[in-house]
Parts: structure tokens; C-alpha cells; sequence
């Protein structure tokens, strides 16, 4: 059962496409305070447990903590950050309601942090859709969320392959290397992504000719060895006379401007950059039609960048804080003025101020940024994925988003952003899936080994071996760091003996993934959804329900050899690497395990089938049909 109280006038988020109609707000269940800050709050009850929020730092259960729904370029994942990339306002109360906020602004979640026992939420205005949802449990109420806010997404089935990536593959050449030293080792891959680096100057939709002196040629050479390149695209659009990007979108008057109708300009990778104005439907269905210039090579698949959107500084901003450095010199600053001078030039980057002053035409409606911040990035990956559908059909273009609101998951798939090669991160990874599952986010997963900092073999491999059940299974790495693709490592067939998993599952998590689909469910949960009633289980932090039949546990430790497992009901335990296959039936209660850093641990319920395709070095030559089973 589900009911909707609209406040004010909110705005069209894109988030509910079901029809619902409004109740009277005199009969909203939880205390409210109404004035220019909606405010929701209750009291939570003693052993209260709260998922979702989708991609947020933390816990799988969110209570404890203070957390804010507005888009962030963050590249800090550190338990103090109260915001990521995406906002995600669905919450599921224990057993007792699920709630989610319609709200484009930003939004604070004090869910037992004041006061152990009360969750407040404060909107920073007064116009939204809220929905309470009542259900026989928590996937009920997932479902049932779900199912108002659409099917989530399918991308091709090539991107459900291993994928490598980083920021510095710059020529041909750098592609050519990644391809062949994958098969010289043995090891399948479906995806080779384009950084920036690819484009003229961080020019969206432009292709560097020195580099690629015959792009169309050089995808095709890819294709024929079932490779798919998949180049990044930017919120920004360089500010350049000549640039038809540019100069089509300031003559038709797509960006977003000041208040007074001035163009704003920001400095992101190109330099000073227009934004595009993604809720304009008119702007909307440009940018769109832009992507046709890579399609039109052969280009099947994208990610979408920087579009919180992500400003290291704005013109305004840039200019305030050389005004103020001019007042300083050498001979009369201290340490305030040291201080403050520190604040003046981090202070500039994804600055609030900014946000506050960048202006959309909402279809005719002027609308300050800071009031829809959060679907900015949402409505551009919108903007590209209607053109897709339009143009292609559907499952036929792979993309995926940074910045991402509720309903995104109709469009696309997300990745997590810049995490970094700490085995802490690991556990983040395993911890975001359950709530991005809620959130409709089935494609979705984390830079594979860490963005930021340096790897180390363990770290990859035991990285992969929780990979190998996210959908989206790209390693990808920031400029400077360590090379992190499998070859460059000892004993290189550990790392084959793990993807080659990945592949042999790929019918399993194929079918697994269409299911959670089709279904509205959840691919992954928390086990506190399937066993309630067990005390052990319902707090587990580190294992998750993957579909109907498994439970996942990866090692995320440093030189761990293992690791406790606790199972909840009897189950078998494969490990699994390459083609050997080690099974071990297993009581319910706690268990301690080893697995070896080529091997993937995989719980099955007891009756459970879990088909298993042969090793394959891509998904066009995997037999998806010949299939043997575990269990
Ligand atoms: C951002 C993205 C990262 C990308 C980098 C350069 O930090 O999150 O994935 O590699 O920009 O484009």
C-alpha cells in the first residue's frame, strides 16, 4: 500500500512514473513541521534497523549517522563524508513503513544521530512528493517502491564482460597494448574505456585526430576481436568559438546561466566550460543527439562524468579569491591569514555559493540550481539514453552515470566513483550494492582495485573475487597510479583463474540480473531481509544475499588467508578458480574458511542450481547455452 502527500508545488523530478493520487496532508502518519524547511521526523523503535539511501558512505544499516542527499563530487569515501556522487532518498523503516522524498534540493538525514531514537529529515524547502509505503516486509516494500518508479535498466550483454580502464590510455597504441597483453595472458575482457584523454582538449564528442588518425577504423579493429570501446562524456562544454558543440548550444541559448541570464562559466578539464541546461527538454534532446557522433563509429557504449555537476571553481568564484589573495603578502600574513587563504582556494571547488548562483530554464520555468541540484546529472544521462532508445531500441548502448537521482535507474546503471585501493573500500563496495539494489541500481559497481593510490596484487584479487558478482565489472584506475591491469603482476594465471569465474557465472548472474529486473527486486540484500528473526545474521555487515540462491562473502582483509563466514541456514560452499571446483556442505551457524587469492567463494542454498557456462575470453565467445551445474 502506498500513499503520497504532495507539499507546495514540487517540481516534475521524472522520479514516479505510476499514477498516484494525493492524500489529504492532514492525514500524514509521521510529525511534520511545515514552514520554508519541510521537516519529517518519528521515533524509532529500540532495535530499529533503516536501509537505503542508495549510494551513501557507512553501514548497510544507515541508522547512527548523519547523511545529506546532494549530488558530490567527493573523492574522499571516509566514514566523516555525509554525501556521494548520487541521492537516493528511500529509506525502509524496519518492518514498520519505507519513505521516499521527492525532493530535487538538498536533503539531511538524522537518523539517530542526535537522539539515538529519532530520525528527523529536513528538506531545504517546502515543495515535495512524499510517499509512505506499507508492506508484509522489507523486499514487500522494495517491490512496491519499485514499482512506481520504473524498470530498471538492461544494457547490452557484452557489459556484463570484464572491463579494464584508466585515466591515461591515451593513443591507439595505449589500447592496442591493454587488448593484446590481455590474451597474451589469458585473460577475457569485453571492454577497453576512453578517459579523456581521447578527446581534442576535453572537448565532449570530439575525437583527438594525432592520437586517432582513423577513429573509425580503430573501433572496427576493436570489434573484430569482440572488443567495445566506451569513451567518457562530460557535463562541461568547453567554452570555445568554433567548437559547433559549443557554439550550436550558446546560439540556441542551452546553458545555464546567472541570475542575470549570463551564460555561467566554470572551470572543470577543459577549462572554462558552459553547462548545459539538462532540464530543458529542448537542451535535453541537443545533447542527445550529440552522442550520434560516436555512435555513428560504431560506439556502443558510454559513462557519463563530472555531472553534479562537478566545478572546480567558477569564474565568480575565481575572481573573489584573487581579489582576496592580493590582500595578502609575506610580510604581514599569520597563521589565520595562512588559514584563510587555504579556505579561499579549496573553498572554490563545488563551492554552495556557485550552486546557489547558477539558474535553468525549466521549460520556460526559471529555477535556481540549488533547487534541482539533484537531478542534474540524472537528466543528463536522460538526455542520453532517450536518444539511445529513441534511435537504437532498447539493451542495445551501454551507459552509466556518476551523478544519478531516483529514476536514473531507468536510463542507466551507475559506478561508485573515486574510491580508493584501501581494503576498507572493498567493504564499501559490497556494502553499496544492497542499497543501490533498493534504488533500482542493478547495473552498477566500484573501480575495480581503487581509483586513488597505489594497488597491490592481494588487493586486485581479492577485489576481482567480489567483482566477479557485480554487474558492472571494470577495473579502473586514476592518473599517476600504479599500473593496475592483471598483467602487470606475478603469476598472472591467478588473476585468469578468477575472471575465468566471472565468465563461467555469467549465465547464473545474466539470468539473475533479468530476474531483479523483471521482478522489480532486489538483486543483492542484506541478510537481515531473508532472516529477520536471527539475531546473527540480521546484523551481518559483510556478506550479502545475491538473488534467490546465493549468499556472497568475499575476503577483504590484508593478508588474511580467510575468513569468518556465519550461514544462517545449511549451505555449500564453493570455491571456485579457473575450472577446479571445491565443494563443501556447511551447517548453519559460524564458520571459518579459507580461500586462496585465485579462488571466488560462493554459498548455495541447499536445492539451489547454479548453471556454469565453460571459461570464455569474451562474452561473444562464451556458450551461453552448453551448461553444466553446481548443487
Ligand atoms: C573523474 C571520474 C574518474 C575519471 C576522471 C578523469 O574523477 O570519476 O572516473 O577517471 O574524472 O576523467
Amino acid at each position: 500500500m502506498i500513499r503520497k502527500y504532495t507539499f507546495g508545488l514540487p517540481i516534475d523530478t521524472n522520479a514516479v512514473i505510476a499514477e498516484i493520487k494525493s492524500e489529504d496532508i492532514l492525514s500524514f502518519p509521521l510529525e511534520l513541521k511545515t514552514g520554508e524547511r519541510l521537516q519529517i521526523s518519528f521515533d524509532l523503535l529500540s532495535d530499529e534497523m533503516i536501509f537505503g539511501l542508495g549510494e551513501a558512505i557507512r553501514g548497510i544499516n544507515k541508522r547512527g549517522w548523519t547523511y545529506e542527499s546532494w549530488c558530490s563530487d567527493e573523492t574522499n569515501h571516509t566514514e566523516d563524508k555525509k554525501a556521494l556522487y548520487g541521492s537516493h532518498n528511500f529509506i525502509v523503516v524496519g518492518d514498520r513503513f519505507a519513505l521516499f522524498v521527492d525532493f530535487a534540493g538538498k536533503v539531511e538525514w538524522d537518523l539517530g544521530y542526535d537522539k539515538p531514537d529519532r530520525a528527523v529529515i529536513t528538506l531545504d524547502g517546502n515543495d515535495a512528493d512524499v510517499y509512505i509505503i506499507y508492506g508484509k516486509n522489507q523486499r514487500d516494500m522494495v517491490v512496491q517502491f519499485r514499482k512506481i518508479i520504473g524498470k530498471s535498466y538492461i544494457p547490452p550483454r557484452w557489459a556484463f564482460g570484464y572491463q579494464q580502464s584508466c585515466w591515461g590510455y591515451a593513443t591507439q597504441e595505449d589500447f592496442y597494448t591493454v587488448r593484446d597483453r590481455h590474451r597474451e595472458n589469458k585473460l577475457p575482457l569485453d571492454a577497453i574505456y576512453m578517459d579523456i584523454d581521447y578527446m581534442d582538449s576535453f572537448k565532449d564528442f570530439t575525437v583527438n585526430s594525432e592520437r586517432f588518425p582513423d577513429f573509425q577504423a580503430f573501433v572496427d579493429s576493436m570489434k573484430r576481436e569482440n572488443i567495445h570501446l566506451v569513451p567518457i562524456i562530460d557535463a562541461g562544454v568547453k567554452r570555445e568559438k568554433g567548437y559547433s558543440v559549443y557554439d550550436e548550444g550558446h546560439e540556441k541559448g542551452y546553458f545555464c546561466t546567472d541570475k542575470d541570464g549570463k551564460e555561467f562559466e566554470c572551470g572543470v578539464w577543459p577549462g572554462i566550460v558552459g553547462l548545459p541546461d539538462f532540464l530543458n527538454s529542448d537542451a535535453r534532446r541537443w545533447f542527445g543527439s550529440k552522442y550520434e557522433a560516436l555512435l555513428r563509429c560504431g560506439i556502443d557504449g558510454f559513462w557519463n562524468d563530472m555531472n553534479e555537476p562537478a566545478l572546480f571553481y567558477s569564474k565568480r568564484g575565481l575572481e573573489k579569491a584573487v581579489a582576496k589573495l592580493k590582500q595578502i603578502t609575506p610580510d604581514t600574513m599569520d597563521i589565520g591569514g595562512f588559514f584563510e587563504m587555504r579556505n579561499v582556494l579549496f573553498g572554490m571547488q563545488n563551492s554552495y555559493d556557485d550552486y546557489c548562483s547558477i539558474y535553468h530554464n525549466l521549460d520556460g520555468k526559471r529555477v535556481c540550481h540549488k533547487d534541482v541540484h539533484n537531478i542534474y546529472g540524472a537528466f543528463m544521462t536522460r538526455a542520453a539514453s532517450e536518444y539511445f532508445e529513441e534511435k537504437y531500441g532498447k539493451e542495445k548502448i551501454l551507459m552509466f552515470s556518476r551523478a544519478s537521482y531516483i529514476g536514473t535507474h531507468r536510463y542507466s546503471g551507475i559506478w561508485f566513483g573515486d574510491n580508493f585501493s584501501w581494503w576498507s573500500h572493498i567493504l564499501l563496495n559490497l556494502k553499496l550494492l544492497p542499497s543501490a539494489s533498493m534504488c533500482g541500481y542493478l547495473y552498477c559497481g566500484a573501480d575495480i582495485g581503487g581509483f586513488n593510490n597505489n594497488v597491490t596484487r592481494d588487493l586486485l584479487l581479492r577485489w576481482l573475487a567480489l567483482g566477479v558478482f557485480t554487474p558492472l565489472m571494470r577495473n579502473h584506475r586514476a592518473l599517476g597510479t600504479r599500473a593496475q591491469e592483471a598483467y602487470n603482476f606475478e603469476n598472472v594465471e591467478d588473476f585468469s583463474d578468477v575472471l575465468a569465474v566471472r565468465y563461467r557465472l555469467l549465465p547464473y548472474l545474466y539470468s539473475a540480473f533479468r530476474k531483479a529486473s523483471d521482478t522489480d527486486d532486489m538483486l543483492f540484500r542484506p541478510l537481515a531481509f531473508d532472516y529477520p528473526d536471527d539475531k546473527i545474521a540480521r546484523e551481518v555487515e559483510d556478506q550479502l544475499m545475491l538473488s534467490d540462491e546465493c549468499m556472497i562473502a568475499p575476503v577483504y582483509e590484508q593478508n588474511k588467508s580467510g575468513r569468518n563466514v556465519y550461514l544462517p541456514e545449511p549451505m555449500t560452499l564453493y570455491l571456485l578458480s579457473g575450472e577446479r571446483i571445491t565443494e563443501e556442505p556447511l551447517e548453519k551457524g559460524l564458520h571459518y574458511i579459507e580461500v586462496a587469492l585465485n579462488e571466488v567463494p560462493l554459498f548455495v542454498r541447499n536445492g539451489k542450481k547454479i548453471p556454469l557456462a565453460k571459461p570464455a575470453m569474451n562474452t561473444a565467445e562464451l556458450d551461453w547455452e552448453n551448461i553444466s551445474f553446481l548443487g
